[in-house]
This record gives structure tokens, C-alpha cells and sequence, in this order.
């Protein structure tokens, strides 16, 4: 195991390049299950989720090959695998992704449950009710989601709250069902959208992605296509966190100013100097104690719960009192215990936690839970006095490419060591 180990107190100077969006990639990567053919797919992030995710396509008849940001897929004919094993599934739950694609295009899927994780129960129960209504047979048995359909149907679909893999799996499905589909309460963050772009070139027939109602014509086949993924708007908010936290200039390239609308708005609150110098650099300077502002967390386009933790480190130090409240899953406020050894003065009450601004921080060996817990508890590394030790940091490498190694280009002292 290894841990990174963070000389607090110093600002951040420099330039930091957004990678491709992790929450993109891995419904893209899936959705080459839908047809034969050679797929080129590009600004796909070094992580270990997209490292399991192409493990998985391997065990269902997509040969994968990558090449940097690159990611060539050849999804081969006739191949008649169908199951998404528990070895894989269990260190990924997005590999639930899977399941949409196989029974649409194989009429057969069997895909181990994906289990809860640190933040929540995380069930799958509206991906199974959606399906259902679409004409699969599907037991859950032994562990494993056990699907059939010779064809799938379409139908109209409310789901009882947002979920965005919810979303991504039934548009996926849809794509070749018989006859049209409509998803009520659908979710229309950034990452949907880009899924039912690339499905679209694939010859897809899909309306209304981005709002709450989408509408899928179901098509007999699809082609492969190539894509350009969309940049990753939390690891962008989560450097904007880093730089308003730590102090200093930051220029934040190749960042999706037009999915951030929410994150920039917020940290705008606080008082933080924000310039956003074309759609996808932005210029932070933050050389002042910030405001402490209240979050709460909602569906796109509200506040992402994905930048809660990280944004909280950052009211941590503030002016005043911040009151974060978490709506969309019931236990992410591991970070929170991690902050207050930091000497971060919190109180959880209920879904919310109410944050007293201090004047300091100081250093402490801390444990991290979850992806973006971690992600908080660099950036309170970043904002303390003294050597911080995050240990665990493989929650971290699910989802940030080289955090360390960015952060280090742009001036901080961070180093990953062996444990
Ligand atoms: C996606 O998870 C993201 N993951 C999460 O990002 C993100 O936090 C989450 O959406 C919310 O924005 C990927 O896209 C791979 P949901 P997902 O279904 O789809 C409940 C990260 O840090 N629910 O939108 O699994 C659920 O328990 C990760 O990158 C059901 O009850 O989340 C939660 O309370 C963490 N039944 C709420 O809905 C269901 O069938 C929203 O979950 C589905 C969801």
C-alpha cells in the first residue's frame, strides 16, 4: 500500500491540465458492447476504475488496447459471453454498467451485484424495475443480477429518484429495444449527455438527453463510432477546491466550464477570485481567508454530492459558519471524523454538518475512505501546518490521474511513498 506525504503551508503556483471525465468513460467504454466493429476512444484517463472496466469488456468479447489517452476497442461478432464476474464487480460498482448493454445485445446478462461501498447501500433496485417493465425475466440469486430477454421492449419508464448509471444503463438498453422508450426523473448531468452523444454516433436514436425526460426510438442495430470523451468537471472542481484551500494562482486548463456552472458559482460565494479566461481555462487566485457558505447537495445542475468532501476541507479554515448538507447518499461524511484530528471544528447533525471556520489546521496521520474523501484530505493536507500523512491512497487512484503529480508541477510538496 502507499501513502502520500504533504509539506502543508505552502500555495499553489503553476498550471494544472484536467483529464477526461471517469464518469464518462466508463458508460462509453460499456456501450461498445452494443455493436460489432473497431472503436477508437479518446481522452480516456489513466485509472484503475478504467483499467477494471476493460478488464470486464475482455471477459465479454471486446478486445481492448491502449495507447496512452487512447483506447482502441474491437468488439467482436458472434461472441456469446455474458457475465461480468464477481472478481471485477466487486472492486468497481459502475460495472453494473454492463448489464443494459449485454441483455440488449445478447438477450442474456449476468452480473454480479454490485455491493454497497463506504458512502452508501448504493442498491440497483431502479436499474432492475426499468428492465423489468421492458420485458427481462431477472432473477437475483448467489450474489449475481441473472437477466434474460429475447428482445427487449420499450416502455415508459418513472424512476422513483435521480440515478445517473440508472439513466446510462436503460438509454443503453433502449438503444436497440423495440419501439420507443421514455425515461421520466432522468438524470441530466454532464456525463449522460456525453453518453447519448456517442450512442447518437453510433446511430442511436435519442431525444431530450440533459433534461429530465429522455426518449430513446429503439433501432434494430447499431455501428461502432470513435469519440473525444468530455473533460472531468470533479477532478476540475476538486483542483479549484485544492488552489481556494491552499492559497495562491492556479491555472486550470482543458477544464469543462459549461458543466460547472454550480461549482464555480459556490466557490464564487466564498469570495475566492475566479476568471474564467475562455470555455476551458480558468484562473484562480485565492490569497485571502475565505467566507464560510452554506452547500447543499442535489441532482445536476445543483451542487454535485461528488464535490462535497472536497469542498468542505476548504470551508474548514473559512471566515464564519458553513452549513454542507448531504442529500443524495447517507453516509458520505467519512471525511469528517479524518478533518476534526486536523484540528477542523464539525458537527454532524442529521444529513448536514455544520462547520465552524478555525484559524489553522495542523498535521496528523489520516486515513482515507472513499475516492473523494481522500481527495479532502489532500487538500486539507495542502491547507495545514506541518507533514500529513493520507494513508490508502488507492481510493484515491480509482479516480484522480497523477493527483500528486499535478499538484507537485503547481508547487506543492507532496510525495507518494511506500507504506
Ligand atoms: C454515479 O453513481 C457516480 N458514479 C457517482 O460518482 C456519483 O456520486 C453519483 O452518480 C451521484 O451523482 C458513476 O457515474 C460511475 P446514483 P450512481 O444511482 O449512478 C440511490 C464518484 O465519486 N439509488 O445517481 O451509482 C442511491 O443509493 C462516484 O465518482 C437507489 O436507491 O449513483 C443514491 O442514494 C461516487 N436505487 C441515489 O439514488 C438505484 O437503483 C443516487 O445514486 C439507484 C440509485
Amino acid at each position: 500500500m502507499e501513502k502520500l506525504v504533504i509539506e502543508g503551508g505552502r500555495p499553489l503556483n503553476g498550471k494544472i491540465r484536467v483529464s477526461g471525465a471517469k464518469n464518462a468513460c466508463l458508460p462509453i467504454l460499456a456501450a461498445s458492447i452494443l455493436a460489432e466493429g473497431k472503436y477508437t476512444i479518446s481522452n480516456i484517463p489513466s485509472l484503475v476504475d478504467i483499467r477494471t472496466m476493460l478488464s470486464l469488456l475482455g471477459e465479454v468479447g471486446v478486445e481492448t488496447d491502449r495507447d496512452g489517452e487512447v483506447v482502441q476497442l474491437n468488439t467482436v461478432a458472434d461472441n456469446d459471453a455474458f457475465t461480468a464476474p464477481y472478481e471485477l464487480v466487486k472492486t468497481m460498482r459502475a460495472s453494473v454498467l454492463t448489464l443494459g448493454p449485454l441483455l440488449a445485445k445478447k438477450g442474456r446478462a449476468k452480473v454480479s451485484l454490485p455491493g454497497g461501498c463506504a458512502i452508501g447501500e448504493r442498491p440497483v433496485d431502479q436499474h432492475l424495475k426499468a428492465l423489468r417493465l421492458m420485458g427481462a425475466d431477472i432473477e437475483v440469486e448467489h450474489g449475481y443480477i441473472d437477466a434474460s430477454c429475447s428482445r427487449l421492449k420499450g416502455a415508459e419508464i418513472t424512476f422513483d429518484m435521480v440515478t445517473v448509471t440508472g439513466t446510462e444503463n436503460i438509454m443503453m438498453a433502449a438503444a436497440l429495444a423495440e419501439g420507443k422508450t421514455v425515461l421520466y426523473n432522468a438524470a441530466q448531468e454532464p456525463e449522460v449527455v456525453d453518453l447519448a452523444k456517442f450512442l447518437k454516433k453510433m446511430g442511436a436514436v435519442i431525444s431530450g438527453e440533459g433534461s429530465r425526460t429522455i426518449v430513446i426510438e429503439g433501432v434494430d442495430r447499431l455501428e461502432s463510432a470513435d469519440y473525444n470523451v468530455m473533460a472531468d468537471r470533479i477532478e476540475a472542481g476538486t483542483y479549484l477546491c485544492a488552489a481556494a484551500g491552499a492559497g495562491g494562482h492556479l491555472i486550470l486548463e482543458n477544464a469543462p466550464v459549461y458543466a460547472m456552472k454550480a461549482i464555480l458559482d459556490k466557490l464564487g460565494e466564498t469570495g475566492l477570485e475566479l476568471k474564467i479566461l475562455d470555455d476551458s481555462t480558468i484562473d484562480i487566485r485565492s490569497e485571502k481567508r475565505l467566507l464560510g457558505i452554506d452547500a447543499t447537495t442535489h441532482p445536476y445542475p445543483g451542487f454535485p454530492t461528488d464535490m462535497q468532501a472536497q469542498f468542505m476541507a476548504v470551508m474548514v479554515k473559512s471566515r464564519g459558519i458553513s452549513v454542507i448538507t448531504e442529500t443524495i447518499f447517507e453516509n458520505r461524511f467519512m471525511h469528517v471524523s479524518e478533518l476534526k484530528r486536523m484540528g477542523a471544528d464539525i458537527r454532524l447533525m442529521d444529513k448536514s454538518a455544520v462547520i465552524k471556520g478555525v484559524k489553522k489546521l495542523s498535521a496528523a496521520p489520516v486515513m482515507a475512505s472513499d475516492l473523494r474523501a481522500s481527495a479532502s484530505l489532500v487538500i486539507a493536507g495542502l491547507m495545514a501546518e506541518g507533514t500529513t500523512e493520507v494513508h490508502r491512497v488507492y481510493h484515491l487512484d480509482r479516480g484522480y490521474e497523477k493527483f500528486d503529480i499535478k499538484l507537485a508541477a503547481a508547487g506543492a510538496k507532496i510525495e507518494r511513498v511506500k507504506e
